[in-house]
């Protein structure tokens, strides 16, 4: 028995009413939390609110799978039932911890939450099944949970559908709600000065800005843990903000607003190899029928991602260890071959699936080039954007310039040249990837204290536990910054397609 099961469960067996005033965004009520004044609470962490102006032990930037990990972990940690996590630090006290997150909920990629999308990778590498399958957080106590598992089990598979696996990290977060703050989208990281006689950082300040009110939010902590997650990455010439100029990570937010009728002739470009072009140039088709879609990518073909068995141990977490010491030149060259596992490439079932499409419009259409030129669906390759202007001939559409390389490469006659081509269309969805170096805008405040960082180019560097390297006795032992889900270059991948598990054996060696 867990310690928290001595909560009196309410008579129905579902997660209660209660729990609605802590997924309130804002203002969480203090004052009520006295155990006592507390309704019978399921579902509820050991972690406990911690007041904003305490001194916190930590707090995670984010509330995305990696921060739930974390929290998760110290929940596990402080049940006591987790041999892998027996911290007696932890065990005395439980720590002060908060979680800032600038969503509204818990959500997770929302913005590519598309019908019927499915997993990248098993199940089992959830919040707790490979560091503790007896844990509450499993995937498949969530399902047994929601009274689903023997109906999972029909369906055969290891890789659920992406809307489920995020509704079990919401019913997870939900655990949380005391502990996390929505709304909050953190500004600043700064190492407050020491009042210590050693004149070493012993603390951080954390700013947020309350998204709703514009609020300006501190609290203090002695650790802070970055795990923003990636930003849309969105590459020149693309214009970063237009209403018709759209990164993937929005597709579910916007394309119904510009793209409002099913049925209408849009025309639209999807650019990108990766699987989230894959997926959105699979919607159109099967959203808007009469659209013309055509997808831009750089290189010749989509192409599979790599998960086969062998190649797939890259994301056990004993790799990392071998990652990380492996000689810098050695390690970038092993992460670009094994970058097929992970960016740029599309799970194979789905590259089918388009293959298929595109080849019924052969019989559909006619099977010439000539007929092939005016398919509604097209894979363009050996296609670069150029430039972005407005389109001269669709009302408030988008004119590409494209430089077309396929000659050089398909064409069955000699000296055959790239090309000028021009795409006319009512909206480009830009499905090129994300940038995961939000921590370096964080910590800008603290530049002062990372070796070398009056360089320009310089970046932050992390340890093997992710802690962040500051200059040598600038900052106290027990004080620190960690880096999750930033870190591929010293890392390795491992992190981001094993979910999150990983983070434990960082976890464990953080001093609380
Ligand atoms: C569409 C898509 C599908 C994916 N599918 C899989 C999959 O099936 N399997 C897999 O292993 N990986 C998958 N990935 C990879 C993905 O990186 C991980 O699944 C996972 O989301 C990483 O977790 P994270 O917490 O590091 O980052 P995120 O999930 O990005 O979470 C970061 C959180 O931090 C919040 N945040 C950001 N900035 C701030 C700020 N300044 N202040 C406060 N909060 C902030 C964000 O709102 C977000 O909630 C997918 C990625 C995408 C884009
Ligand atoms: N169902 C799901 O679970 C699901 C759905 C979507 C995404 N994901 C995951 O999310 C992660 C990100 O996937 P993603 O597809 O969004 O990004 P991605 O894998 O990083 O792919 C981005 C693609 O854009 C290309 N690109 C970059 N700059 C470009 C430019 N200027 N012009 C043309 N192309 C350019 C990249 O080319 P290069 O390869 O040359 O860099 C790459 O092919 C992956 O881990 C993926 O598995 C999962």
């Amino acid at each position: 028995m867990t310690p928290h099961a001595d909560v009196s469960v309410v008579a129905n067996g579902h997660a209660p009413a209660v729990q609605e005033p802590f997924a309130m965004s804002t203002g969480f009520n203090a004052e009520s939390l006295e155990d006592s004044s507390l309704p019978h609470l399921e579902n509820r962490s050991h972690l406990r609110y911690t007041p904003e102006n305490e001194l916190h032990d930590v707090i995670c930037v984010g509330f995305g799978p990696a921060s739930l990990a974390i929290a998760v972990a110290l929940h596990d940690a402080l049940d006591g039932t987790d041999p892998s996590l027996e911290i007696p630090e932890l065990q005395e006290r439980a720590p002060k911890a908060a979680f800032l997150e600038r969503q509204h909920k818990f959500a997770w990629h929302s913005g590519m939450l598309l019908p019927g999308a499915k997993m990248q990778i098993t199940f089992m590498k959830d919040m707790a099944t490979l560091r503790n399958p007896r844990s509450e957080f499993t995937f498949i106590n969530y399902l047994f949970q929601k009274g689903r598992l023997v109906e999972f089990t029909n369906l055969n598979t290891f890789l659920p559908q992406r809307v489920e696996y995020e509704d079990y990290m919401r019913w997870c977060a939900g655990w949380f709600d005391e502990v996390v703050q929505y709304n909050q989208e953190v500004v600043k990281i700064t190492p407050e000065k020491s009042v210590s006689g050693s004149g070493q950082i012993t603390s951080f300040l954390v700013q947020s800005r309350n998204v709703q009110t514009g609020e300006i939010q501190s609290r203090r902590t002695r650790h802070v843990v970055i795990a923003a997650g990636g930003r849309a990455h969105i590459p020149k010439p693309f214009p970063t903000n237009h209403p018709r100029v759209l990164h993937s990570s929005q597709f579910c937010h916007t394309y119904s607003k510009i793209l409002r009728d099913a049925s209408y002739p849009y025309k639209v470009a999807v650019v990108g190899n990766g699987q989230s072009a894959a997926e959105i140039f699979d919607f159109l088709h099967t959203n808007y029928p009469n659209a013309r879609t055509r997808l831009l990518i750089k290189g010749g073909a989509l192409r599979p991602s790599d998960d086969s068995p062998f190649v797939n141990e890259i994301f056990n977490p004993s790799r990392v260890d071998s990652t990380f010491w492996r000689a810098p030149e050695l390690r970038a060259a092993t992460l670009k071959e094994d970058k097929g596992t992970n960016y740029g490439v599309v799970r194979i079932n789905l590259l089918e699936h388009i293959y298929e499409t595109l080849y019924t419009q052969r019989i559909r259409y006619g099977n010439t080039p000539q007929a092939e030129e005016n398919w509604p669906h097209r894979i363009l390759p050996y296609r670069k954007v150029v430039d972005v202007t407005n389109s001269p001939v669709i009302k408030d559409g988008i004119r590409l310039h494209v430089r077309d390389q396929s000659p050089l490469y398909l064409s069955d006659v000699p000296n055959a040249t790239e090309q000028e081509e021009v795409i006319d269309v009512d909206a480009v969805f830009v499905a090129t990837g994300y940038q995961r170096d939000f921590h370096e805008t964080l910590l800008r405040d603290a530049r002062h204290l990372m070796p070398g960082g009056d360089l320009r180019d310089a970046k932050w560097q992390v340890r093997r536990d992710y802690k962040v390297l500051f200059e040598d006795k600038k900052v106290s032992d027990d004080a620190g910054v960690w880096l999750q889900g930033c870190c591929e270059s010293s890392h390795g991948v491992s992190f981001a397609r094993s979910m999150v598990w990983v983070f434990v054996h960082q976890f464990a060696d953080m001093p609380l």
